[in-house]
């Protein structure tokens, strides 16, 4: 890579922001197609943010991510704001199109793309998604936007009401919100077709956890787990030891990050190269 005057620059804030996989596949996709740009992270503090998200006129970037705990603070400095993300109040991508910067949310995207792309298709389907966390935020108005029913479970109850009641109205469907106690779990899951965890139960270091009991799990439920540490989640290999049809959270990762590639550069974004940076990378360090 060869960083000149014309480079253009994308790059990624947040706080903590070490950890970040988007400078591996970003850079790895760029250099793929040839394409004059950098991708760095930042690391900005809460009392930064706007003068962060002003600095990307200031220096002309073409854009950033942006990730915990930035993505609703960020919003109050931008020009525009997509509708999906004004509905979820989250912002993970900016665009600087001619000085103006433009709010996008592609965690929804990338997790509906990750199973789409991996044969999971959702028109007709009955959904549970777990959790009513930023994550979840995002993947339920995507989800419910295309599958037939959702039903939303979180352990803290209420939120899981708020984030149903706020998706009926934005998707003008009915979902169904409960608890995540095993009971109400299993009473979801008897006639659904898709299971995503998106809560951070299995997450390491406590890797021999499950948001779901084996028992309620069966051949022909797929399962999505957004969560990629580890690579492969105890309800991931609990799915696959059914035989169900399992998409890693590497996925949602990737199609979220190759949704903000394509709105800085306009060009389709190489899936196979940012996949293969990020597991490398994620390889290496389990
Ligand atoms: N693959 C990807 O691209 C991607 C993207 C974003 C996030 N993630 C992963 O997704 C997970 C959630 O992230 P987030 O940003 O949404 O976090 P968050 O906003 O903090 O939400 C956490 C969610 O997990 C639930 N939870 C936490 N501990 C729990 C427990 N012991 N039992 C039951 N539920 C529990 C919370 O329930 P309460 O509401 O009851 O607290 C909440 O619903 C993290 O592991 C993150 O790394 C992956």
């Amino acid at each position: 890579m060869t960083i000149s005057g014309k480079t253009r620059v994308c790059g990624v804030i947040g706080d903590p922001i070490e950890h970040s996989l988007s400078p591996i596949m970003q850079n790895a996709a760029f250099q793929a197609l040839d394409l004059d740009y950098v991708y760095l992270a930042f690391k900005v503090k809460p009392s930064c943010v706007a003068d962060a998200v002003n600095g990307i006129r200031a220096l002309n970037f073409r854009g950033l991510n942006v990730t915990m705990p930035h993505k609703k603070s960020v919003m109050a400095n931008l020009d525009r704001i997509d509708l999906s993300a004004q509905i979820i109040d989250s912002v993970n991508t900016i665009l600087n199109k001619d000085n103006l910067l433009f709010g996008f949310n592609t965690d929804g995207v990338g997790a509906v793309r990750a199973l789409k792309e991996n044969g999971v298709a959702l028109k007709g389907r009955k959904v549970v998604l777990l959790g009513a966390g930023g994550a979840a935020r995002a993947i339920a108005y995507a989800v419910a936007k295309e599958a037939d029913e959702l039903a939303v479970l979180n352990r803290t109850a209420k939120d899981a009401q708020a984030l149903a009641r706020l998706v009926e109205k934005a998707a003008n469907k009915r979902i169904v919100a409960a608890s995540i106690e095993p009971e109400d779990i299993d009473a979801n899951l008897q006639d659904s077709d898709i299971l995503i965890n998106a809560t951070s139960v299995g997450m390491k270091p406590r890797i021999d956890e499950t948001p779901v009991p084996i028992e309620l799990l069966r051949s022909n439920l797929a399962v999505m787990d957004i969560v990629y540490n580890p690579l492969e989640t105890k309800l991931a290999k609990d799915a696959k030891a059914l035989g169900a049809k399992v998409v890693s959270g590497v996925e949602m990762l990737i199609y979220q990050g190759a949704s903000s590639f394509e709105i800085w550069t306009g060009k389709s974004a190489p899936v196979e190269v940012m996949r293969k940076a990020a597991l490398t990378h994620l390889e290496k360090k389990a």
